[in-house]
């Protein structure tokens, strides 16, 4: 920090005076649940100020290092392009594409008013560049040093040591020859936070001028060790443009791969020395440096200066040939020579800021000798993700098109390669017999750490032929007569080009009517600038203590014993806290108070005996300070005694009939009356002329709502009341399970709940557990206590989206008309229940999606497992069953050789055809959605192009496919279907509101302000809502089931009439007066201003034991066409365009509802392509925990042209103002993108010569998608079962 001047979100602006990026930001409603809009705002803010004018090119890069989980980023981005210099800046707040724009005003379709400010905006951003002055005395400090000024100091646990010159460096070296270097620190944080790492001696390296000197030869350029990633990338860019394109291919190539190197927050630290002496095997620099002959230049006081080729500088796993107390001072990478071909690869699971799966740097130098053609006067191939270090594969001088030899040095077993190919003529065949001793070669067995083993061969086989197809071309340009790569390969040389996003939104806008306006979120604002209070921006309260959680780190387990004897020993260490200290509790009490569960009580608060997964919370150390707290839990020393089976996925529970009791079973039609009296309208199973069977099998998916589960409890002196402040979806489950356990009545607790930072279902009954550790910790020690969990422990403990697994056998007719399906449809649960058993009603009532199958016969079940309880999630097993409706539609198409959408629309539910569940089908616009989504997606001449571009590309296919989705609203469980509210109007004619609903990003908050704006006929500015807290309105349902809006605003509607009827006698005889004289003559008159309202949906309730009465309020429809492009040769894909057609009735808010489709499309698109949860099936360990190994949608993963539209003329009867809940029912529109890769993957197969169905699991990874393409390569690569365990299984 010395001398550097840091900027927050704060400090830019406020609420009163907001800085036009956060004001851009807010009006775009790129801002939902706000907590990562600081790090958006401030992403842009720092490109403005670097930047007056950037480019398009330049703002969409500067948002690789952010993540947001609500908005789809689409508005993020459209926001932030008005700062483009070269942006086509609109006039309106829509921001549709320049082309859509002109035809819509042309035509006068456009819907939105002009007049937006958000140009003045942008124009005022331009020129307040100053507005947060770089402070006056740092830069006279920094004028009169010139240079930095060297200094230490130590607390109790390390001395932190800041030299700036070389010497300097060297003989604190000497003194501490265990010192641990650091510039970034990106890498030894890392070491210190979760390998529990220690480093007594700390020197940076960040300060002395030397080590970032930049010096340039004739024959290369000498990087400073210290050059931060972001100045190298800089350099580069200056040197490819200045220098002679021959010379720069290696420094070209490095920077490919810098481009994808995290995010920008990462390399504009992070140094280059600290990404070589970490000595990663995935390091995206490594194999650059080692194929270009990179050297180091290393020194240190006892060998003085020496020189190291980056090849010989890995000796293993993380070791390097670095001598103690040596620093790097420098590498020295040479330019490339006329005839040297260098390419950089990198394959990773997302596009930004990705962790490597396979990266490689290749080299190869040639010259010309007449007759022989082109001979290989030097290469070197390095590969990362292939072993333990980054390998090195060097051949020997040669024709390239007569031998590839290949050395491994240090792996004997090369030489089989090698001989392979030594004298050999190029070919084809030549090549692959290459590629076959290579993968010998390769060290990786099935169990290999980083998994995916067949598809990192098959990966590094690939980029290989990559490069392969580049050299090749680039030599036939340059030889007459060297015959060139066929145009249709072509494709496989370069990465799929991804242009800039952008999208276009199409509603109808009600101008003026409070209800159906485009209102941005209330909170918007306050959560651009900062001021948004989340419950860990609350300031500390009187005596606060922290919690710090032990957490099991075995899967199936008894405790032998917990001994935190270490912990309590540390200063400001207050108590461990156990089950022992809920009050009064033993472990056999009727009722026992440490075992909770939304239905079915069935899981300890804190383990006592056993425990069932990683994870699982043991006790909690409270401390004076959270980090102390943290530092405390660690000491904690449990021991365990193993037990088995130790059971991962639903496959080892079938195998072992692991089930909860629970299990649902529906029949209908020929299954239903098989022993039943004879139904003439039952279509009879034999009328089936064909029929298929398979296995659709979808992986779990993580939350990642930004703010992880944070718990505050207070406890009061007086009569045992305890305050709860929680990031919970659910406050009146947190208030009873908090009396429950601590012994006290449900009125002794209040739970409030002022916003979260997200949700998505992970904290409707999550949450609870960390409310009542706080509360028992609290309660315990008299004083308040709070917890904010880390991503890694929220992931390891919250549970995710229930994976599933179904199992089908559908009859059809010649033309695929469905006759009947039979299903068995398995479930995760984890090790309790949770809400498993509606997730999978949910999902058994989905499995139909939109069609009608007359006979049905299903079984559900529920696997219990040793993970952690899997939970509600977005869709809530709705998503899971329609899945397997569509690989059945896409099973069915492929088998009769038709299109799938012709399946489509032969099966959909008419008018009034009940569901398999009995519900009649009212208001059915689904045919009329379906062709409205075609045709306007222009999906029919697409198709085509589609197919004629895969004619045109041998190792790149597009895909194109179309989705429809139904979605039932309400909640299963009767009881759940009803909503309170409480409304005040006070004398000055200002409006207090508070509903049953939680904010947690979905604007609910705003459609109640409004919808009670309308109904007193008052503008949105008089109403405010505070926070929801149980003692306003109380037996709340939890905020789920996107029922929310439906439910709290019909409430809010009750109480608010209750107040306008009781205000109109007084209205009708002072017709003139304002609506502030109106409520001072009625209170005058002793009229109550307070009003409750609530509301219960009406018609409800299934009975599953006799198959009878209505399941669902109504239902929402919707249709999607996703068009991608894939790389068959690496598996990555592009998702070029996607068009959504939603029937939402008519939108209570439309800015809200498109940023509810945008987010949820993008949710489940995450969950269908790149979001996949990996779990060891020996440990029961979570492998993906954490944003580096898990990985959402980031800014570049959204459809290049995102297209949403409202369907016009729908009206619902069933819920408030006509208006269709919205959270839930797009996401399952996310898989239009699996079934388009599967599309371009059906191309890559006939490639290949495979043509048919062939079953792929969700999510299409792009090693699914890379090993589905087949192809000779796959099968050089593929690895027998027989193999081993694998490292990591889908749970
Ligand atoms: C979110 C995230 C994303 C990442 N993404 C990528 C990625 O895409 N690709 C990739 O390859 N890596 C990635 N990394 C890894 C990391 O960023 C790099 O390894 C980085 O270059 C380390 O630089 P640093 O300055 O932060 O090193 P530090 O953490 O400060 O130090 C790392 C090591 O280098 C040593 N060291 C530093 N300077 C010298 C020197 N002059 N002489 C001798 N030793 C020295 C230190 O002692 C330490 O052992 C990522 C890391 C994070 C946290
Ligand atoms: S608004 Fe971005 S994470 Fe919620």
């Amino acid at each position: 920090m010395d001398s550097r001047h840091v900027i927050t979100i704060e400090g830019i602006g406020t609420v009163k005076t907001p800085h036009p990026t956060q004001e851009v930001i807010a009006k775009v409603h790129g801002s939902q649940c706000g907590f990562c809009t600081p790090g958006i705002v401030m992403s842009l803010y720092a490109l403005t100020k670097d930047k007056m004018n950037p480019t398009q090119e330049e703002v969409d890069e500067a948002f690789d290092g952010n993540l947001c989980r609500c908005t789809g980023y689409r508005p993020i981005l459209e926001g932030a392009m008005k700062s483009a210099s070269d942006g086509d800046h609109h006039e309106c707040e829509v921001g549709c594409a320049p082309a859509e724009c002109a035809e819509k005003r042309s035509t006068g379709t456009c819907t939105a008013e002009k007049g937006s400010d958000i140009e003045d905006i942008v124009k005022r951003s331009k020129v307040s560049e100053d507005s947060v002055p770089f402070p006056s005395d740092l830069l006279e400090r920094h004028t009169a040093r010139q240079t930095a000024v060297a200094y230490s100091f130590r607390c109790d646990r390390a001395a932190w040591y800041h030299p700036t010159t070389v010497d300097q460096l060297l003989s604190i070296l000497d003194l501490y020859p265990d010192a641990k270097l650091v510039h970034g620190s990106t890498e030894v944080s890392i070491e210190m936070k979760f390998k529990n790492a220690v480093y007594p001696v700390l020197v940076s390296v960040a300060d002395i001028p030397a080590l970032k000197s930049i010096t340039e030869t004739d024959d290369g350029v000498h990087f400073g060790g210290s050059v931060t990633l972001t100045t190298l990338q800089h350099t580069l860019e200056s040197l490819c443009s200045r220098r002679e394109p021959h010379q720069t291919r290696g420094l070209a190539a490095l920077l490919d791969n810098l481009r994808f190197f995290a995010g920008n927050q990462i390399r504009n630290v992070a140094c280059l020395a600290g990404n070589i002496v970490t000595a990663s095997p995935t390091s995206d620099i490594n194999p650059v440096l080692m194929a270009m002959n990179a050297i180091l230049r290393v020194q240190s006081s006892e060998n003085g200066i020496r020189q190291i080729p980056v090849r010989e500088f890995f000796l293993g796993y993380r070791r390097t040939a670095l001598r103690s107390s040596e620093v790097i001072l420098s590498v020295y990478v040479p330019f490339s020579c006329p005839n040297q071909y260098v390419k950089a690869y990198k394959q990773s699971k997302r596009k930004d800021d990705d962790i490597t799966i396979v990266n490689a740097g290749l080299n190869v130098g040639l010259e010309f000798a007449s007759g022989q053609g082109w001979v290989v006067k030097e290469a070197s191939f390095a590969f990362g993700g292939m072993g333990p270090t980054t390998m090195r594969f060097v051949t020997k001088s040669c024709t390239f098109w007569q031998s590839i030899v290949v050395d491994l040095r240090r792996y004997s077993s090369a030489k089989l390669t090698a001989e392979a190919c030594v004298g050999k003529t190029w070919s084809k065949e030549m090549m692959e017999n290459a590629a076959k001793q290579l993968v010998i070669d390769l060290p990786l067995t099935l169990s290999s750490p980083g998994g995916m083993i067949q598809y990192r061969r098959v990966l590094a086989l690939s980029l290989f032929q990559k490069f392969i197809l580049y050299v090749s071309h680039q030599l036939a340009k340059l030889t007459p007569g060297v015959p060139s790569v066929v145009e249709r390969e072509v494709s496989g040389i370069e990465n799929i080009p991804r242009p800039l996003s952008h999208g276009v939104q199409e509603y109808e806008n009600e101008k003026g009517a409070v209800v159906g306006e485009t209102t941005t979120h209330l909170s918007a604002l306050k959560q651009c600038t900062g001021e948004a209070v989340y419950i860990d921006d609350m300031a500390p309260l009187q005596g606060e203590l922290f919690g710090g959680l032990v957490l099991s780190s075995q899967a199936h387990a008894e405790i032998k014993s917990v001994d935190y004897s270490a912990a309590l020993k540390l200063d400001g260490v207050k108590a461990y806290i156990s089950a022992n200290d809920i009050p009064g509790w033993t472990p056999d009490e009727h009722h026992n108070r440490n075992v909770v569960g939304p239905v079915f009580r069935d899981e300890e608060i804190f383990a006592t005996k056993k425990v069932y997964h990683v994870g699982q919370m043991i006790g909690l150390i409270v401390a004076e300070s959270a980090s102390l707290a943290t530092r405390a839990a660690k000491l904690v020393r449990v021991t365990y005694e193993p037990i088995q089976p130790l059971i991962v996925s639903i496959e080892d529970a079938i195998a072992a009939k692991s089930f909860f009791e629970f299990s649902r079973t529906i029949k209908t039609g020929a299954y239903k009356t098989t022993d039943g009296p004879k139904d003439e309208r039952v279509v009879p199973l034999s009328a089936a002329t064909h029929t298929v069977e398979g296995v659709a099998r979808m992986s779990a998916q993580e939350h990642f709502y930004l703010e992880t589960n944070c718990s505050l409890a207070v406890p009061s002196k007086e009569d045992d009341e305890m305050l709860v402040y929680a990031s919970t979806q659910n406050p009146t489950e947190t208030q009873h399970f908090v009396a429950h356990t601590l012994g006290i009545p449900s009125n002794r607790v209040v739970c409030k709940v002022k916003r979260m930072g997200g949700g998505f279902g992970g904290k409707e009954s999550r949450s609870v557990l960390l409310s009542l550790a706080v509360a028992i910790a609290a309660k315990k020690l008299g004083r308040p206590v709070r917890c904010m969990l880390t991503r890694e422990e929220d992931m390891a403990m919250t549970g995710q989206r229930h994976p599933f697994r179904g199992e089908y056998k559908v009859g059809f007719t010649d033309e695929g008309k469905f006759v009947f399906m039979e299903l068995d449809l398995y479930s995760n649960g984890g090790f309790s229940m949770d809400l498993s058993h509606s997730v999978l009603e949910r999902a058994l009532c989905h499995a139909d999606n939109c069609y009608h199958f007359p006979n049905v016969k299903m079984r559900a079940r529920i696997c219990k497992t040793n993970i952690p309880s899997n939970t509600a999630f977005r869709g809530f097993g709705g998503p899971q069953g329609m899945m397997v409706a569509e690989q059945i539609i896409h099973h069915v198409a492929a088998y009769l050789k038709k299109p799938a959408e012709e399946i489509m629309r032969l099966n959909f539910y008419e008018c009034d055809q009940p569901t398999h569940f009995g519900q009649p089908m009212e208001n059915v616009y689904l045919d009329r959605l379906f062709a409205d989504t075609l045709r306007t997606s222009d999906f029919e001449r697409r198709k085509a192009e589609v197919a004629e571009y895969n004619a045109r590309h041998k190792y790149r296919k597009r895909g194109i496919a179309v989705l429809p989705t139904k979605f039932g609203l309400s909640f299963t469980a009767r009881w759940l279907n009803q909503a309170g509210a409480l409304v005040h109007v006070y004398t000055d004619g200002s409006v207090l509101i508070t509903h049953g609903g939680t904010e947690m990003g979905q604007g609910l908050h705003t459609k109640m302000v409004q919808i009670a704006a309308h109904t007193l006929g008052v503008p949105i500015s008089k109403v405010h809502l505070s926070e929801t807290s149980t003692d306003k309105v109380p037996n709340t349902s939890a905020t789920a089931a996107s029922v929310s809006s439906d439910m709290n605003g019909m409430a809010i509607l009750d109480a608010c009439t209750q107040i306008r009827e009781r205000l109109k006698p007084y209205a009708d005889s002072h017709p003139k007066v304002s609506w502030e004289d109106l409520v001072e003559i009625a209170y005058k008159d002793r009229v109550n201003l307070s009003a409750n309202g609530f509301y219960k949906t009406p018609d409800l309730g299934f009975d599953w034991s006799t198959g009878t009465g209505r399941m669902y309020n109504y239902f929402t429809y919707g249709a999607a066409v996703s068009e991608v492009e894939i790389d068959t040769l690496t598996g990555d894909h592009v998702v070029r365009r996607a068009d959504i057609v939603m029937d939402i009735g008519k939108s209570l808010n439309p800015a809200i509802d498109v940023g509810q489709i945008e987010g949820a499309f993008t949710q489940g698109m995450g969950w269908c392509t790149i979001e996949e949860p990996l779990v060891s099936p020996t440990t029961g360990f979570l492998f993906t925990r954490g944003p580096g190994a898990y990985k959402i949608p980031g800014f570049r993963d959204i459809p290049t042209d995102l297209r949403v539209r409202f369907m016009k003329g729908a009206t619902n009867p069933r819920a408030i103002h006509s208006s269709k809940a919205v959270g839930e029912p797009p996401l399952f529109l996310g898989a239009s993108v699996f079934f388009a890769i599967k599309h371009a993957i059906d191309a890559a197969r006939a490639e290949n010569c495979q043509s048919g169905y062939f079953r792929m699991d969700s999510p299409a990874t792009a090693e699914r998608i890379r090993n589905a393409c087949g192809g000779p390569l796959v099968e050089i690569a593929h690895v027998p079962n027989e193999m081993g365990k694998p490292w990591a299984v889908v749970a």
